[in-house]
């Protein structure tokens, strides 16, 4: 039987050659968000403390209106208005325009101009994702 071993021997080596290798699959990518975006949901959770006045979920009020579909709703807000100066203004003169139910002096006014001009774009550039 030793004429066995030899081929045997090489059968072994091959198979564990060939396991060695098999390349390892390549991981699955995470989808990453655009850069400004994800500094804006960052600002939203942070610096602007816009989450501790709302949420985003549908209907769900902390102080203010939740925000959920906010990129959607904001086109309806003032007629001839897009999404992005609406929102813009609702963070910049909070008072110009309430959500009915709301009380606008309730959103704090100086928000806005502790932001820097990336900062708000950055923030808009997130809200406008919450279709
Ligand atoms: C102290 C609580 C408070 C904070 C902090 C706050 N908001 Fe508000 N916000 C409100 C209230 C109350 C309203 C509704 C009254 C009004 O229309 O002004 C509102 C309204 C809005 C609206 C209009 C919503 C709609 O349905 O038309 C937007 C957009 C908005 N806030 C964005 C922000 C963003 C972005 C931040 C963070 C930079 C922020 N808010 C921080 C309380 C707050």
């Amino acid at each position: 039987m030793r004429w066995l071993k030899i081929p045997l021997f090489f059968l072994l080596i091959s198979v564990f050659a060939s396991a060695c290798s098999t390349p390892t699959p390549a991981p699955t990518p995470t989808p990453t968000l655009d850069p400004a975006v994800q500094r804006g949901l960052d600002l939203f959770g942070g610096k602007g403390r816009c989450a501790t006045c709302h949420s985003l979920t549908p209907d769900f009020v902390i102080v203010g209106p939740s925000l959920a579909g906010i990129a959607t709703r904001a086109e309806t807000r003032i007629p001839g208005w897009s999404a992005r100066d609406y929102i813009e203004d609702s963070i910049l003169s909070p008072n110009n325009y309430r959500v009915e139910g709301f009380d606008a002096a309730q959103m704090d006014v100086t928000i806005g101009k502790q932001l820097t001009v990336d900062e708000l774009n950055d923030l808009l550039a997130y809200l406008l994702t919450l279709k």
